[in-house]
Order: structure tokens, then sequence, then C-alpha cells
């Protein structure tokens, strides 16, 4: 294609030229088409990648990249840069990789030439090691492009597939993310959406209405809050782009750039003295009445340092990162406050994909167990807890970084197996003396063992209530498990946060490895 700049400005000096090319890229799809955008509430490209990064530290890639389409008046129709902004730039000092979907230029939409631009930033965050952050707000296929653009999306898939585990991948979803389109988000670690400016659907709402007969509006299928509290396809939400961009900033902290390396430690004065006496209290007499296992969080971790991962998903597990005396760390806890921690399908899908990321990329995890098993059910078991809560188990068996279990209170049956037990492969378990390892409740069990006793006998409540209680006596304690040593130790809660600093400092420079093989058959 001949140049349109020389086209249009002949007498041009070639820095002229240079000049005037900069300022039109800058203007992405014109200023009327960034105004609309600010009116929706959204900032361009440009003032997202300006926000994300250190101040002048950008530096774009492909800025002057036109479409090769000639179709449906596309030969006449051009914007340097395609309608995405590539290039890479450092937050807190550190390397990472962008692209910026624009929407002033044909809706952001997804051209051959966008599709390469993406794909080159990716080939390059391998190459040299450093994260991915995609800022999408895109109308999809570049719909004058036909398979063109379809090849594209699939380009980018197969990078963000085998970009997987190599570098971390982060995705902000600022705007439309639909069709096939939400697969590389999907692929992608972690997903943040941007509260009623933003929707994701494979199908949007006309089509669901023809096949399904169902009346909805994007942001019910699609928006911020369902795919936070309903589906978990979101990770984080925020009530805007700004908040968004400072969430991206913060998960990042915790991580490596790459999966050679381990994240970076935030910097932390050792106290001679790290006990939480508050956390001797915490625990209910009663093992049937809730607490909130974000308080054990909040009472064992560095002050103010627990950035908790899909909050409004599943709740009865908290799944998040966190600092220890400085150290990046995973923490996954039963939550006894939701359906009393109890495992389900939505709970196991959601640990066993923070485990892998943690373990991806070399961040050492903390459990904290509190479980009275998994969920009955014909909804479960039909839905399939068998092959959903293999996934945990599997995660957990497979990762190689250092592993420390705390059991709070209830280990229970196939559970206490499943949450980091020392039998796959926890390095070191602690028990709190409020703990409960056995392979049911007292009531449950002692209703089976019993049966016949109870059932013959002249008071069988009072029976009953007498082989509960011996059951109870016998089981329900950590010292079972400690004389055979699948407890390493029992603790107090107070001194919790000193063992796990010492520990997790013995396990620096864990090496362990897996049986050589392709890959592993994890039970999708
Ligand atoms: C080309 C597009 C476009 C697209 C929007 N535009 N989507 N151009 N291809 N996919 C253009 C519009 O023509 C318009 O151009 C500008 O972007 C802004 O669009 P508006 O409709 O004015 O904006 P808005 O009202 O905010 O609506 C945004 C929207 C809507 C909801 C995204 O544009 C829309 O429904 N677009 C089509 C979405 C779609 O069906 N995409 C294909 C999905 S299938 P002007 O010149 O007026 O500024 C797909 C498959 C991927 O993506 C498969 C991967 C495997």
């Amino acid at each position: 294609m001949a140049d349109p700049h020389v086209a249009a400005h002949p007498t041009l000096s070639k820095t002229e030229l240079l000049a005037a090319k900069n300022q039109e890229a800058l203007l992405g799809g014109g200023q009327t088409r960034i105004d609309a955008q600010h009116k929706k509430g959204k900032l361009t490209a440009r003032e997202r990648i300006d926000l994300l990064l250190d101040e002048g530290s950008f530096e774009e890639i492909g800025k002057f990249v036109m479409h090769r389409a000639k179709d449906f008046g596309l030969d006449k129709e051009y914007y340097l840069g395609d309608g995405v902004v590539t290039g890479y730039g450092t937050i807190h000092g550190r390397l990472v990789y962008v692209f910026s979907q624009d929407f002033t230029v044909f809706g952001g939409s997804l051209s051959e030439t966008h599709a390469e631009k993406i794909v080159k930033i990716m080939d390059l965050a391998m190459k040299n090691g450093a994260p991915v952050i995609g800022l999408n707000d895109s109308g999809g296929a570049r719909i004058q492009e036909g398979v063109v653009s379809l090849g594209g999306y699939a380009d980018i898939f197969y990078k963000n597939t085998l970009a997987s585990g190599v570098v971390p991948q982060l995705s902000a979803i600022m705007g439309p993310c639909a069709g096939g389109a939400v697969y590389s988000p999907a692929i992608t670690d972690f997903i943040l959406m941007v509260e009623n400016t933003s929707y994701m659907f494979v199908t949007g709402p006309n089509v669901v209405k023809t096949v399904t007969h169902e009346n909805v509006t994007s942001e019910e299928l699609g928006g911020a809050s369902t795919h936070s509290a309903k589906s978990g396809v979101t990770h984080f939400t925020a009530p805007n782009e700004v908040v968004i961009i400072q969430q991206l900033k913060q998960l990042l902290s915790y991580m490596p750039q790459n999966c050679e390396e381990t994240a970076p430690a935030a910097p932390y004065e050792a106290s001679s003295d790290e006990s939480r006496p508050a956390l001797d209290t915490l625990i209910p007499d009663n093992a049937n009445q809730p607490y909130d296992i974000r308080e054990v969080i909040e009472g064992l971790i560095d002050t103010g340092s627990f950035m908790e991962v899909h909050q409004n998903f599943a709740e009865n597990i908290v799944v998040g990162f966190a600092r220890l005396a400085g150290r990046s760390i995973g923490i996954v806890g039963n939550q006894p406050a939701v359906l009393a921690g109890v495992l389900d399908i939505n709970a196991s899908t959601k640990a066993a994909r923070f485990v892998r990321f943690c373990d991806s990329f070399n961040i050492p995890l903390l459990v904290l167990e509190d479980v009275p098993g998994f969920l009955p059910g014909t909804d479960q078991e039909w839905r399939g807890i068998i092959t959903n809560g293999a996934k945990l188990l599997y995660a957990f068996c497979e990762a190689t970084v250092p592993r420390i279990t705390v059991i709070t209170r209830k280990a229970y049956g196939g559970a206490y197996d499943v949450m980091n037990s020392k039998h796959i492969g926890a390095d070191l378990n602690f028990a709190w003396p409020t703990a409960e390892i056995a392979v049911m409740g007292a009531k449950g069990a002692a209703e089976i063992i019993f049966k016949r006793e109870i059932a013959q006998a002249e008071d069988p409540e009072a029976k009953l209530q007498e082989k509960v209680d011996e059951y109870q006596q016998k089981f329900a304690t950590p010292y079972r498990a400690a004389h055979r040593g699948f407890v390493d130790e029992v603790i107090l809660p107070s001194q919790t946060r000193q063992k796990l600093i010492r520990a997790f400092k013995m396990l620096e420079n864990k090496v362990d490895t897996l049986p050589r093989k392709k890959h592993g058959n994890i039970p999708l």
C-alpha cells in the first residue's frame, strides 16, 4: 500500500513525516471516538498503559503497523497501530510486556496484524522471561477480515498455552470480550474485570434469546459480578479501571518474573517476638461453631499483606497471596464460616487452580485445614465431585514447592488426605491442640460402628452419647496422627507464625523432582 501520509503531505520533510505519523498513531481512531470512550467511563488504551507502567518506562513496538485487508472499504480506512498498543516497560522497576486494545479503532477488533503484534510481544516475553499483561477492550474478530482474523485469535491462544507456566500472564477485561475471544484470557493465569463496563460471554444476549428463549442483559449474562460470584471466570473485580490497574500491580508483586525465578521479597525487619497470643482464643470450644479463617490468616501473616483471590466464588475455601517475613506465599484455607468449610466442586477447582499457579511459579504453599469432608448429595455426585475433587488432590500431589499444613480443627475423611497431608508430599504438618483428625465426626462414627449396641441399649440416646464421647476422646485429637508422625508437631496457635517463618526458611532451597514424563493427565 502506498504511504497515505506521503500522498497526503508530499511536502513534509523526513523528520516532519515521522512526527506526523507519531502524532496520528497517538490519536488512535480520532478525538471523537476518544471522547465517546471517556463518556462511557472508560480510559483509552494509552491512558491505561500510562497508569499501569512506571512513569516514562513504556517503549512501544509496532506503532505504525497497519492492516492488510482490502474488502468492505478497508483499503480506504486504516489507523496506525491497528487497534492495539503493544510494547514493554516496568512496574516497580520490573520488566513487563503489555498489549492494550484500542476500542477507538474498529472497536478494538482483532485483525491479522493486530494479532501479530500481540504474538510478537508474547514471543519476546517468553524469550526474556517476563510477565505479559493484556488490557482487553474489543468487539472481537474484525468482521471484515473473516477467517484471517480467526486465525489470528488461534495464534494467540496457541502462544498463551505455550507461555503458560513459563511467564505469568494477566488479563484485565476493560470492555467487551465476546465469542471465542474469551479463550485467550481464560488460558491466562488471572482475570480481572471492571464492574459495569466489561463483560465476557461466548454468545451474547441476542443469540441466547434465540436459542434458549432467555431474556438476559449483557451484565447479567457476563458482567463482572456474574463472573466473580457465579461462574468463577474472573478472579478479581473492581468498581473502576484505576482500581483494576492497582490490583494488577499488587498481584504482580507476589510473583516472580518467570518459572526459573522466585518472587521478590519485601523488606522485613525480623522481630524477637513473633508470637500472636490472640490466636490462642480464636477457635471456639464447640467444634460446630464457625469462625472466620481470614482471622487466622491475618493473625499469621505480615500485617495487611493478604490479597485474596476469587473472593466471591466458592467462599467455603479461601485462597490468596500473602507475605510471611517479607516472603511471598500462597495460602489455601478451608472456611468454617461458609458451609462449615466443606469441600465441593467449586471449592476444589478454585483451590486446585491456585495451587497449580503457585507451583508453576515457585511460590511456597501454606494450607490451613478445617474441613468436615466432601459435600454429600446428588447434585455434587451427578456434576462430578469425584473428578473435580481429584483435581485438588492431583494439584497438591504434583506440587514440588515448599508445602506446609496447619490443621486448626477438623481434618476428616478423604478431605484429610486431600488437604496437603503428609502422605501426598507436604513437607511439614502442624496441628493445633484443637485439631480433630479422624475418618469422620464422632456422632456419625458412633452411629455406624456401635449401631447394634445402641439399638439394643435400654436408653439408646444415652448409649449414643456415651459412644460419641468415647470416639471423641480417642480420635478427635491431633495425638493419634502425631504418634504416627503424620503430624510433625502439635503447636499453640500463638506460636504458629514463628514456626512457619522458621519452617519456610528451612525449606527455602527445597529441590524435588517428579518422575520423567511428557506430562501428567490431570483429571480435567
Ligand atoms: C469490525 C467493529 C467490530 C468488529 C465493533 N466494530 N465491532 N468493527 N469488527 N468485530 C466497530 C463498529 O463498526 C464501530 O465503528 C466501532 O467499532 C464501535 O462500535 P459500536 O457498535 O459503535 O460500539 P458499541 O455501541 O459500544 O458496541 C460495541 C460492541 C458492538 C458491543 C462490541 O460493536 C458489537 O456488537 N460488535 C460486534 C461484535 C461481534 O459480533 N464480534 C464478532 C464476534 S465473533 P465506527 O466506525 O462506527 O467507530 C468473534 C469470534 C472470535 O469474535 C473467534 C475466535 C476464535
